[in-house]
């Protein structure tokens, strides 16, 4: 009765099952990331997010793209904005399958911590706890990310014991929990005047409890030919030198001039740059307004009147990846020449040394947080209540966007996108469409 044509399938079935839990997870360890074997990680990463909501919980879509992220040589993604609640088994599943890893954001538009006042609530970290209940399901969730760019300006400071106290807690939890422990990271704008501060801010504690798991920039300095002291890029590397957790760059991928070369990429599996970063994420996979897109899904219509569901913001957010010519190929054959060995677990512990990185010291007029501060409670609010940080005026809203332009450390009129990164643009402009919080987004204009 059972015959072995009927028996085929099955035997594949479970084959496959054993592939997908297969995939290696990545863990932190010192400055690098390593697969479970002991072989350094290194991201070769684009930043997915076809729909504002979630583009994780349709598999057939995911297929579609996980395909050609292979062709890419893609190992993993970023996706923003998740919805705890959906089902990602699918595309997870697919991911695995093809041995790319998540790292996931865990705010929303109404969770995530702010410059302005900051504060770090229960009801932010429940959103922040769900989705991590939700991704830590998966071994290839490689990392998720406390907050996105949530420092813009100079004057921003204080806002980054906000951003630890969330790193805090999530690790507190994820340990509680018996979670593997996915490592816990922020993801910075690239504003010169907090660097290095900002970064050593984020990693210099004594605890570890009390620090990110991995640090991330995203920055798009390097622009069409460039060198790696032109670009900008040598400075970056003279303040990570010696960083004591992981970093990479969280989104990279200037597009002015076009077309996009993605000659950094090179040398952030270089030698001056290889020991200290872990690789790149690209902004980003679909092809929208802000034009950054490596993937089109077709010709953008007008947000006026096309309508349909798979339209949002005059783009198609769904069908046949078409790649983005000459761009997509440009990355695909600078990664395919790339492919960095790194350390050896074994190697890279006896040589991990036990000194750490000194705190950034509070400065009047600049970096205005105090590192042996206790780091904000669950529910408090900058301003209000005994606090980590030394009392800044209240940027006004008005001014924040302004100065975050004089702030940016981009080199050159070619960088001025860097500003605002195009994410945090896209991101607003998805918040007005999608949930018409019309009030954000003019706090922002
Ligand atoms: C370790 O695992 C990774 C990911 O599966 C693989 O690419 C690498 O070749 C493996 N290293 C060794 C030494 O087997
Ligand atoms: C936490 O802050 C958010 C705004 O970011 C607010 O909407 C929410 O009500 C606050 N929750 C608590 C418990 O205070
Ligand atoms: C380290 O930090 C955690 C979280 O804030 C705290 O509970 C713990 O007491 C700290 N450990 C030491 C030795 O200070
Ligand atoms: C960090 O880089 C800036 C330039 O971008 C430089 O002025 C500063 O000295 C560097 N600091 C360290 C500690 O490397």
């Amino acid at each position: 009765m059972f015959s072995l044509a009927l028996a085929v399938p099955f035997l594949l079935a479970g084959l496959q099952a054993t592939a997908v839990s297969a995939i290696p997870s990545i863990s932190a360890v010192g400055s690098k990331f390593f697969y479970e074997n002991g072989t350094q990680f290194f991201i070769k990463g684009i930043a997915y997010q076809l729909t504002p909501s979630d583009p994780l919980v349709d598999t057939a879509q995911c297929k579609r793209d996980i395909a050609r992220m292979a062709e890419l040589g893609t190992n993993a993604i970023r996706v923003y904005h998740v919805d705890p609640n959906a089902d990602h088994k699918g595309c997870m599943t697919a991911l695995a399958d093809a041995g790319i890893h998540l790292f996931v954001d865990l705010d929303t538009f109404t969770t995530q911590i702010e410059q302005t006042e900051p504060h770090w609530n229960e009801t932010q970290f429940d959103r922040f706890k769900e989705v991590l209940d939700e991704f830590q399901k998966y071994k290839n969730t490689a990392g998720v990310f406390v907050g996105n760019e949530v420092l813009t300006t100079a004057d921003g400071s204080a806002a980054a014991p906000y951003v630890l106290a969330a790193a805090r807690d999530v690790k507190a939890y994820r340990d509680q929990k018996g979670y593997r422990e996915i490592p816990v990271g922020y993801s910075a704008a690239d504003i010169a005047d907090l660097r290095p501060m900002l970064q050593n801010y984020m990693a210099c504690s004594s605890n570890a409890s009390e620090r990110l798991d991995f640090y991330s920039l995203n920055a798009y300095e390097w622009c069409g030919e460039s060198t790696y002291t032109g670009s900008g890029y040598s400075e970056l590397q003279k303040n990570a030198t010696d960083y004591p957790i992981p970093i990479f760059f969280s989104e990279t991928g200037c597009m002015t001039p076009k077309p996009r070369l993605f000659e950094d990429q090179s040398a952030i599996f270089g030698e001056h740059m290889v020991d200290t970063w872990s690789g790149s994420m690209i902004y980003e996979w679909i092809e929208e307004t802000n034009d950054y897109g490596l993937i089109s899904y077709g010709a953008s219509v007008d947000p006026a009147t096309a309508t349909g569901t798979n339209i949002e913001d005059g783009f198609t957010r769904q069908g046949t990846p078409t790649p983005v010519s000459p761009d997509f190929n440009n990355l695909k054959s600078q990664w395919a020449t790339l492919h960095p060995t790194g350390v050896a677990l074994s190697a890279y512990k006896k040589s991990l040394s036990s000194a750490s990185l000194k705190c950034p010291e509070s400065t009047s007029g600049g970096w205005a947080i105090d590192a042996s501060s206790p780091l904000p409670t669950l529910g408090q609010t900058h301003g209000k209540g005994s606090s980590g940080a030394t009392a800044t005026s209240k940027n006004s809203e008005a001014s924040s966007t302004e100065s975050s332009a004089t702030a940016s450390s981009t080199k050159g009129s070619a960088n001025a996108i860097a500003a605002s990164s195009p994410v945090t643009e896209r991101l607003l402009a998805g918040s007005l469409v999608l949930s018409g919080l019309v009030g954000v987004v003019a706090f922002w204009l």
